[in-house]
This record gives C-alpha cells, sequence and structure tokens, in this order.
C-alpha cells in the first residue's frame, strides 16, 4: 500500500500536489523507523533530505508498521479577490425578471376539496395556475409531490408556487413545479452563480427577482490538496476511489462558500433555487462525476461538452433540492465552460472589435474574433505561471514574493511580499516563504532587462553578482538570503526555473501566433486584449511583454476583465436569453487543436527566446535593451 492512501485510512490530510505523480516533491515525509518501507522514487528530493530520511509519500510502498513524520503542511492563506461583500455589479442590460427571468413566484389561493369536488390535489392546484396565471401544464419531480397535500391543508389552501418555466434543453417548457410555500406573499427568490475554478471557488449569491448581486464569496477548492492543476487531478481521479473523492471535495468547497454567502445575506441555503456553474471541462467533469481521462489522453475528449441541467439533490449541494443546476457549456478538453462563460463575460461576443481573449494559466487558453466569428485554442503552458514546477515557486498566497526589481549597477533585487496583515498591523515586514505568478514573471524580465540572463535565459557570471552561483540543481540567481526568509533558507531562481518558465510563455504566445494565422491576419490588426482569470489581475503588463508573454501593443489595447467566467454565469444565471447565448457561443466557436498543428511548433520554437526570436515584433523591448547598452 502507498503511503499516501495509508495516511488517507487512518484520516490524515496530506498534501499530494501533483495527484501522487512524484513530481512536486511536496509530499515528502521523514520515516522515523519501520522494515518494509519502499520508496520507489526520489527524483525531488535532494541528498540532504535523503540523509534526514525524507521519502516521498507518494512513491512510498509501506508492508508493515512504520512510524512516520508528517512536517507542517503548507498553509493555505486567503487572498481571495472574490471573497467580499457584495458591490454593485453592472448588468449590460436592464434586468426585467418577467422577461429574462425563467424561474416565477405564482401565488395562488386554491379552492379545497368537497365531497361535490373530489379533485385530486395535483390537479387543483393545476387547474388553479391555469385559471391564474394561464400555465396550461405543469410536471413535478416525485419529491415535490410528496409534500404536496401537507403544505396544502397547512396552508389553508393559499400557497406560492415556485416554478421554472423553461431550461435551455426544455426552451418550450412545460413549466416545473420547483416547491410549492405556505402564504402568498414571497419577497425574494434567490440563485447562485458558481465558478469553479482550478484553484478558487467563487460564488455570487442573487436576488432573482431583481438581479441584485446580494453576497459574494470564494474559497479555495478543497480538491487542491489532491493535485494543484488538472492533470494531475485528472491522475489522482483515475486510482481507487479517486473520482468520488475529488467530486466530494469541490461540492464541499461549493457548499462552504454558498453557506458563507447565505449567512452573509441572512438567506436560508434552502431557498435557493436556482444555481449556474462555470469551470473548465474537467472541473465540471468532476463535479458531476464523470470519468475525465479521457481529457488528457489522445485524442483528448470530454464525456460531454454541454451537460443537461441536474437537480441539486444529485449532486449533494445544499441549496433547494429541487433546484436546477445548470453547467454552462465548454467547446473542447481545454476551452471549457469557463472560457465560453469567459467570452460572454467579457462581451468580446457582442462586440465588432477585433478582441483576444486569454486566460493565462496551466492551459493558456485563447479565443480571437470578433461578434461575427471566433477561434480558440489551449497551450498546455504547464502551471510555472501558478507557481508549479519552479522549485521556489508557489501560490499567490501570505509569504510570496509579488513583484521584484533589480538594480541595473548592483544587480541587487528588491521585492514586494504578500502581508500577512497580523504582521502588517504591528509594522512588521512578512518574511517571503517563495515566489508567486506574477513575482516569476518579473523576476523573468528584471533578469533579462539588466542583462542577468541572456535572450537564451542563461545565467550572466561575468556579472560579477554575488547572488549568482552554481546551485545544487544548476546555475541559479538568490533572490532572498536566507537570514530574510521565513524558512530560512535562499529563495533562488535557478536555470530550470527560467527554462520552464520560457517554454510556458513560448506556449502561450505561440497560440496567439497560430490563431491569427489561421484566420490570414497577424496580431497587430487586434483591437484589444482582453485577460480573464483571477491571475490576470496581476500580470503587470510591461513586464509580461518584456518577456514576449504578452504581445507588444500599446499598454491601453489591454482590459483585465476580473472573473469573467463567474461574471458569465451571473448573466445566464439572470438571462434565458444571454444561457441561450452562451450554448450558441459554445457551438460555433471554432476550436483548433494545437497537438496536430505543425505551426504552432514552428511559433513555439521562435518563441522560446527573451522576448522573441524576431524582435521587430517587440520594438518596445529593443528600445529598453538598446538603451541598456547606452548605459555607461
Ligand atoms: S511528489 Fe508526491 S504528490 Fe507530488
Amino acid at each position: 500500500m502507498l503511503l499516501t492512501e495509508a495516511a488517507r485510512l487512518a484520516e490524515i490530510d496530506l498534501d499530494i500536489p501533483c495527484g501522487g505523480q512524484g513530481r512536486c516533491g511536496r509530499c515528502a515525509v521523514i520515516v522515523a523507523d519501520g522494515e518494509g518501507v519502499r520508496c520507489r522514487s526520489t527524483v525531488r528530493l535532494s541528498a540532504e533530505d535523503l540523509t534526514a530520511g525524507y521519502v516521498l509519500a507518494c512513491q512510498t510502498v509501506v508492508e508493515g508498521d512504520a512510524v512516520v513524520i508528517i512536517p507542517p503542511q503548507e498553509k493555505i492563506e486567503r487572498r481571495l479577490v472574490t471573497d467580499k461583500t457584495a458591490g454593485e455589479i453592472a448588468l449590460p442590460f436592464t434586468y426585467d425578471p418577467q422577461q429574462h427571468q425563467p424561474m416565477r413566484l405564482m401565488s395562488l389561493t386554491i379552492d379545497p376539496p368537497t365531497m361535490h369536488d373530489q379533485t385530486d390535489d395535483w390537479s387543483r392546484l393545476k387547474r388553479s395556475m391555469a385559471t391564474t396565471f394561464d400555465v396550461l401544464d405543469l410536471v413535478a419531480d416525485l419529491d415535490t409531490l410528496r409534500s404536496l397535500a401537507s403544505t396544502l391543508r397547512q396552508a389553508d389552501w393559499t400557497v406560492t408556487a415556485v416554478v421554472e418555466t423553461d431550461t435551455w434543453d426544455r426552451p418550450e417548457g412545460p413549466p416545473r413545479l420547483v416547491d410549492l410555500l405556505p402564504g402568498g406573499q414571497m419577497q425574494h427568490l434567490w440563485g447562485v452563480a458558481v465558478d469553479i475554478g482550478t484553484t478558487t471557488v467563487s460564488v455570487y449569491l442573487v436576488d432573482l427577482l431583481t438581479g441584485e448581486v446580494v453576497a459574494k464569496a470564494a474559497e479555495y477548492n478543497g480538491q487542491i490538496r489532491r493535485g494543484e492543476d488538472v492533470i494531475s487531478r485528472i491522475i489522482y481521479a483515475s486510482k481507487n476511489d479517486g473520482l468520488a473523492e475529488l467530486e466530494s471535495l469541490v461540492v464541499a468547497t461549493i457548499n462552504e462558500v454558498i453557506q458563507r454567502a447565505a449567512r452573509r445575506a441572512k438567506v436560508d441555503p434552502g431557498e435557493i433555487y436556482k444555481m449556474t456553474v462555470a469551470g473548465n471541462s474537467t472541473m465540471i467533469h468532476l463535479l458531476l462525476g464523470l470519468a475525465a481521462d479521457s481529457i488528457r489522453l489522445d485524442p483528448f475528449v470530454t464525456t460531454i461538452n454541454h451537460p443537461p441541467p441536474v437537480r441539486a439533490s444529485q449532486l449533494d449541494i445544499a441549496i433547494h433540492p429541487q433546484a436546477s443546476v445548470d453547467c454552462l457549456p465548454g467547446v473542447a478538453s481545454y476551452v471549457g465552460a469557463d472560457i465560453s462563460a469567459g467570452v460572454l463575460g467579457s462581451q468580446m461576443c457582442d462586440s465588432e472589435a477585433t478582441s483576444l481573449f486569454l486566460d493565462v494559466g496551466t492551459n493558456g487558453e485563447t479565443v480571437l474574433g470578433d461578434c461575427d466569428w471566433m477561434i480558440s485554442c489551449a497551450c498546455s503552458a504547464g502551471p510555472a505561471f501558478e507557481g508549479a514546477g519552479v522549485r521556489d515557486g508557489m501560490r499567490a498566497t501570505v509569504g510570496a514574493i509579488e513583484e521584484v526589481w533589480i538594480n541595473s549597477q548592483t544587480y541587487e533585487p528588491t521585492y514586494r511580499v504578500i502581508p500577512d496583515l497580523r504582521l502588517e498591523a504591528r509594522g512588521q515586514p512578512t518574511p517571503p516563504r517563495g515566489i508567486c505568478g506574477s513575482g516569476l514573471i518579473s523576476l523573468l524580465a528584471e533578469t533579462f532587462i539588466t542583462g542577468l540572463i541572456d535572450k537564451a535565459g542563461n545565467l550572466n557570471f561575468d556579472a560579477g553578482s554575488p547572488r549568482i552561483r552554481q546551485g545544487e540543481h544548476g546555475p541559479e540567481y538568490v533572490v532572498a538570503w536566507e537570514g530574510e526568509t521565513e524558512h530560512g533558507r535562499d529563495i533562488v531562481f535557478s536555470k530550470v526555473d527560467i527554462d520552464n518558465l520560457i517554454r510556458a510563455k513560448a506556449a502561450i504566445y505561440a497560440g496567439f501566433t497560430v490563431l491569427a494565422l489561421s484566420v490570414g491576419t497577424d496580431l497587430s490588426t487586434v483591437d484589444q486584449v482582453l485577460i480573464g482569470g483571477s491571475f490576470g489581475q496581476h500580470i503587470n503588463i510591461e513586464k509580461a511583454i518584456q518577456i514576449g508573454l504578452l504581445p507588444d501593443m500599446p499598454w491601453e489595447k489591454f482590459r483585465f476583465m476580473g472573473n469573467t467566467a463567474l461574471q458569465g454565469a451571473l448573466l445566464a444565471l439572470l438571462n434565458r436569453g444571454v444561457r441561450r447565448q452562451v450554448a450558441e457561443v459554445a457551438r460555433r466557436m471554432t476550436y483548433l487543436e494545437l497537438s496536430s498543428d505543425n505551426t504552432f511548433f514552428d511559433a513555439f520554437t521562435a518563441a522560446l527566446f527573451l522576448p522573441h526570436t524576431d524582435l521587430t515584433s517587440f520594438p518596445s523591448v529593443a528600445e529598453v535593451l538598446a538603451s541598456r547598452e547606452d548605459e555607461p
């Protein structure tokens, strides 16, 4: 049995950030005592670690009793941009629930049965709906019927029906009775829009009668501990009962954020009657308990791109059990509902301007187009920009270096750390623990622009800086000395990290290039670059251009859109027309599979330099480099 499985059986929650592939080295534990403990791989462990008795829990087989010491697990501190009280959210339409909303509250006073009228309760309710609201047909699930008789009698035949008039897969109805409430004057009708990010789950709690977002909440996706990126999670899901575990972890997170938002707004979650969900294809599969293996295996197909709505009770989502949970449609394995919702949320699909929409992350999903056409791709950039696969990389949480400046004369760095608010309140600086994605972009740009690395990412030992040295895994630049850091060891930026980042940025830039080429144009015709995703908000445009991650354009062409997937889920929650539109967007978006595209390989190879082999495409960077050469 693997040590990770033994830990789970002992109900010990061990971090498994790469899903147990032996890639990340962060499941390391110390075997203090134990016969028959075999570690199959130690690739991520240093000689020092091995001497200290460390093994990788995910690669270690235990065949008998063992004493294992688990070091403190990485803390996940909050830095969630969506986790705030509700503010004004501007809708791109004037909300009219009668016109836009398929959910209705219908107050009724029904004639009770008599010996002369022994019509059954359900027919009596339907008759009343027909005469009062002109609703000529009505369906209900068995669970709703079970409480029908008692509700009607306890309410003395004055009730409010919660009715869903249509869904995208049943545009003609018939209407569905979702709940029957005693009394006649309901003031609110609640719904939730949910974005399941690989890292963060965010929700908006909305009054469907007014369109007002009354509360927001966000929390780290509970699946993170079983894999930080989608591939790690797919691998984890394919083992033993991993799929069921990941499903219950994300459901628990969703329930927690809904509860938190509901508590803030003083709403009973059981009165939430509708939910829309955006998320990448893997997240949607894991929510629905669908096997996700085929997403990662050639020819990379999903089980379903556009799942039908399901009842909340089928997924154990703790809102009203009969509420419909509507997962928005995706386009392909790596262009999921988060991107179709994002295109909608950013309003790119309504604009005549040629837009480049991108979500900088593991999969670098990109869409090029306007209101008439759209083409998309995903370029597997890897998780480097999320801090994974980088020696001192970490998520954007407390203690992460998020911005770096390097003095071009002394090569000494200055950095900004995401603060621990408790330390900040006491006027104390937060010691760094690692470097997050925005810090890595910044560091790559600064080392390049100051000449500490060349265009191929080689460290310049001739610079004479004591911070450049030969490390355990090759050349490295010391960003923070051990005395400055929280863990008491140097934080470094190594040649291996640099190569990983250059490959990641090259994949994303190559994706832009190939999309443009496929429609016979080039990036100069792009009118605006829309940056979605939570990571996007932290990117420094100047530095992202300097490393060749973003095209060299005037800064005013770039727009940070925030969590476009959540905005898209909100619009789809509030407007049945928009809900149909998102299906249409997903249906007509052309998907370009880059792994079978030769031009992608050429574009990728050309982008494997800083900023690019073709410096004429990056005039502003050429100018900065020229001015550096002129410096005394
Ligand atoms: S190396 Fe074990 S979980 Fe990553």
